[in-house]
Order: structure tokens, then C-alpha cells, then sequence
């Protein structure tokens, strides 16, 4: 517990983000002006729902390390090139590292302004002579207000400057993008207490020790939530990843035992993903469950069907599962997946390298629904594969074309179905 003086100046702010407060027709509304400009990073635009909207505040969010401040390097590099001075004000790098980040994404930097400065107030006044058409802040969390008596970070601090931001970028019509760190419990003055302030909310997210990284949208004052970016780390930067799914499925083996494809749904866009399980006897103690990828309580929920609903002896088995490509599955979708891949490894039996499946697991056995089935399979055909397993009670009018789907009631129909299919790969004898 840490006690916040607040300062009677700071109340009410919000009041004053509107400065001419004259009701006004809507008809005569000034709507000439351009909707959104588009950021030059493709994906990136699509997750702020076309492109940066004038006088929006937009917030990225991400751990530490994930690449906030590579792709607003970017960002402003690309947006000094099409539209004028863009200000990159950091608080957190110094100039000169900033400037080794810059040469390591090979940016040259015309028109793009670098000004290491926590004090808002000064930043506001350098941005004032310059006018610039784009404002990067990196952090909130590093800038401060000289008027508050709390250090920067704090709770005060960080509103106060976000509110002070909003407040600017309203008047002078000028996009902003501010940066936040979260932790992986979203910590106190973290930009969680900001999401209600800013116009967008935007998440950076990924395994650090993957090079992929996906671009949430939280929420979007001019666009669909729910939309997902996806980036790749590289030596040079950030780049665009136009087809995840065929990157995420790109090293998978043929008929390769206890593995198997779903399709998440990120946002508003389908991701193919291959679920991996290998079981193996326990040599020692209590079993172990290892979830890399998927939800640990799913998994527990899917080896206890496995064994109580299907007479799979897991009891003794240790159970791996992984999600490929470091990508983070949560929706209960990929739960028959998840099923499938240990059935396939605890029978030692490969699935069909051409049939995916998709399906909720519930606690009897049965397979449930799952929502946009349809635009699920409909990726599912476009990489190629022929049949996908699918919940029956959602396969009703649902109308797809080069796929078959393989409509299924119960986790035993689902596996009977799924190794049955599979071709048996010929026996190769490395431990006899
Ligand atoms: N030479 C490099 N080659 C590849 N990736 C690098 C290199 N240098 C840094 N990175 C990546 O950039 C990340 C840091 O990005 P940064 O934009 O500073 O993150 P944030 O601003 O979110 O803290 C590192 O975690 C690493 O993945
Ligand atoms: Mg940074």
C-alpha cells in the first residue's frame, strides 16, 4: 500500500479534453478531413482498424523486451517518410541507443525527431515548435508531471500524463502513441488503469524466446476489436507475417505420431496451429503434465476425460503438450486437438496428416460447439486440408467448399475416427 496525495489541479481533467464545449449539429460536424491514415506497416494499420485516426490516443501494451519500442521505430520511421516530422520522445533509452536501434533496423531518420525528455511539460514545448505529424511516447510510465509530488510511475503520474496526452492530441489533432509495460500479473500502474482513458488499446504479446509476436487490438474507438497482428523479431526489425498459418504449420512432419492441426481463432482471423502431445511412462513419482501453449487446466480437464470416458490408462503416463511456434492457445476449441495428439502418441499411432479438427471436450465426452466453425474450416481448406473433425451440433448450415467436414458427438467417436483414418508409418527399428 502506498499512499497518493492527490492534488485538487488534477481533478476533472477529462472535462477539458473537449475545449469548445458549444452544442453543435451534427450534420455541420467538420468531417472533410482525412478518416485514417494508414501507418505503412500493413499489419499494424489493420489492428488500429485501417490506420491511425488524427487526435486518437493509441496505447501499446507488452512485457518488457517483447518489441514496443522496434515497432514504433518503425512506425515513425515509415510515417516520417510518407507524412513530415514525427517526435519520438524517449524516456527510457538515451539518444545514443535509440540511435543503435535505428541503425540496426537500417533507418535513416529524415524528418524523424528524437528528443530524450521525461519532463511533459518540456515535451510539450518542443512539440509546439515543431509540429509534428505523429507523437511516440516511450513510456508513460518514464514521463512525468513536475506538478505532482509522486515519482514517476506512480499511479498519479501516469494518469495525469496519459489525461495531459489525450488532452493535447484532441487539440492539436495530432495522433499519439504511448507505450506501457505490463507484467505478467498486469501490475499496479501498469496501463491497465489506462485503458479507459486512451482511444485504443493495443497488446504486444508473444514468447520471448520465440521470434513471433502478435498485435492485439483490446479495444478500438474507430475500429473491430479482436484483431491480431503478426510480426516476426529479426536481426532487422520487425517484419510482417502475411500467411501465420502456413508459417506455424511450415516444419511439420508427415505422419508424425501424437500430432495434430486446429484452428484457433485470434480476433477476427483464423490460425492454424499444430497441437503436439507425447506420453511417455513415468520412471519416477507422480505423473507429470507438462502444457506449453494451452491452458494447464484444459490439459488436466482432457487426460482425466481421456481416462475416465475412454479407458485410456494415463494414470502412470507423463503428458507433454505443445503448441508450435510459441503460440498461446486458450479457447476450448482446440481442446479435441489437445485430446487427439495424446490419444494418437498413448496409442502410438499417427493421425491423418490432412485432417484437422476443431471441437469444445466436455466433462461426459461429448463434443460441443464452438463458435465461426465456418470460417474455421474455410482456412483449414485454403492450406490444403481435406477433412476436418468438427462438433455435430455445430455443422448445421454451414456451407463449405474442399473440405470435408467429419461431424463427431463424442471425444471416442472423435478418436476411433481420427487413428482409424491415419496411415500407419512403417516400422523403423532404432531401439530393438
Ligand atoms: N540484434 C538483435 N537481433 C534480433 N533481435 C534483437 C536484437 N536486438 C534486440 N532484439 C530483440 O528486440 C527486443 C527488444 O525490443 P524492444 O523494442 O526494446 O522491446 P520493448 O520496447 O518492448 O522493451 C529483444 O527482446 C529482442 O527480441
Ligand atoms: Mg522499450
Amino acid at each position: 500500500m502506498a499512499e497518493q496525495v492527490v492534488k485538487p489541479i488534477s481533478t476533472n481533467q477529462i472535462s477539458t479534453i473537449f475545449p469548445q464545449s458549444m452544442p453543435m449539429e451534427l450534420s455541420c460536424a467538420d468531417i472533410t478531413a482525412e478518416i485514417c491514415w494508414p501507418v505503412g506497416i500493413a499489419e499494424l494499420s489493420r489492428v488500429l482498424g485501417g490506420g491511425l485516426v488524427p487526435g486518437s490516443l493509441v496505447l501499446v501494451g507488452g512485457e518488457p523486451g517483447i518489441g514496443k519500442s522496434t515497432l514504433l521505430l518503425q512506425t515513425a520511421s515509415q510515417l516520417a517518410q510518407k507524412r513530415g516530422a514525427v517526435v519520438y520522445a524517449s524516456g527510457e533509452e538515451t539518444l545514443h541507443q535509440v540511435n543503435l536501434r535505428a541503425k540496426r533496423l537500417g533507418i535513416s531518420g529524415e524528418k524523424l525527431f528524437l528528443l530524450a525528455e521525461t519532463n511533459l511539460e518540456t515535451i510539450f514545448e518542443r512539440l509546439d515548435r515543431l509540429k509534428p505529424c505523429l507523437v511516440i511516447v516511450d513510456s508513460i510510465q518514464s514521463v512525468f508531471l513536475s506538478e505532482l509530488e509522486t515519482s514517476s510511475g506512480s499511479i498519479t503520474q501516469v494518469r495525469e500524463c496519459t489525461l495531459r496526452l489525450m488532452r493535447w492530441a484532441k487539440q492539436t489533432q495530432t495522433p499519439v502513441i504511448i507505450t506501457g509495460h505490463v507484467t505478467k500479473d498486469g501490475a499496479i500502474a501498469g496501463p491497465r488503469i489506462l485503458e479507459h482513458i486512451v482511444d485504443s488499446v493495443l497488446y504486444f504479446e508473444g514468447e520471448l524466446f520465440s521470434s513471433y509476436r502478435l498485435l492485439r487490438s483490446i479495444k478500438n474507438r474507430f475500429g473491430s476489436t479482436n484483431e491480431v497482428g503478426v510480426f516476426e523479431m529479426k536481426e532487422n526489425g520487425l517484419s510482417e507475417v502475411d500467411n501465420p498459418s502456413q508459417i506455424f504449420l511450415a516444419q511439420r512432419q508427415r505422419d508424425s505420431i501424437g500430432s495434430i492441426v486446429t484452428t484457433a481463432l485470434e480476433g477476427s482471423r483464423p490460425l492454424m496451429v499444430e497441437v503436439q502431445a507425447l506420453t511417455s511412462l513415468t520412471s519416477f513419482g507422480q505423473p507429470r503434465r507438462t502444457a506449453n501453449g494451452v491452458d494447464f487446466g484444459r490439459l488436466l480437464l482432457i487426460t482425466a476425460v481421456l481416462t475416465r470416458r475412454l479407458g485410456l490408462k494415463l494414470s502412470n503416463q507423463d503428458v507433454i503438450v505443445n503448441v508450435t511456434g510459441g503460440i498461446q492457445i486458450n479457447e476450448p476449441a482446440a481442446d479435441m486437438a489437445i485430446a487427439l495428439a495424446i490419444a494418437s502418441s498413448f496409442r502410438d499411432k499417427p493421425l491423418n496428416y490432412e485432417t484437422a479438427a476443431v471441437g469444445e471436450v466436455g466433462l461426459s465426452g461429448e463434443i460441443r460447439a464452438i463458435p465461426q466453425l465456418e470460417r474455421r474450416l474455410n482456412e483449414a481448406a485454403r492450406l490444403g486440408f481435406k477433412k476436418c473433425l468438427v462438433p455435430r451440433s455445430s455443422v448445421k448450415n454451414i456451407n463449405v467448399s474442399n473440405i470435408e467436414p467429419l461431424p463427431v458427438s463424442t471425444l471416442r467417436e472423435a478418436v476411433l475416427l481420427g487413428l482409424a483414418d491415419g496411415k500407419t508409418t512403417p516400422a523403423t527399428n532404432i531401439s530393438e
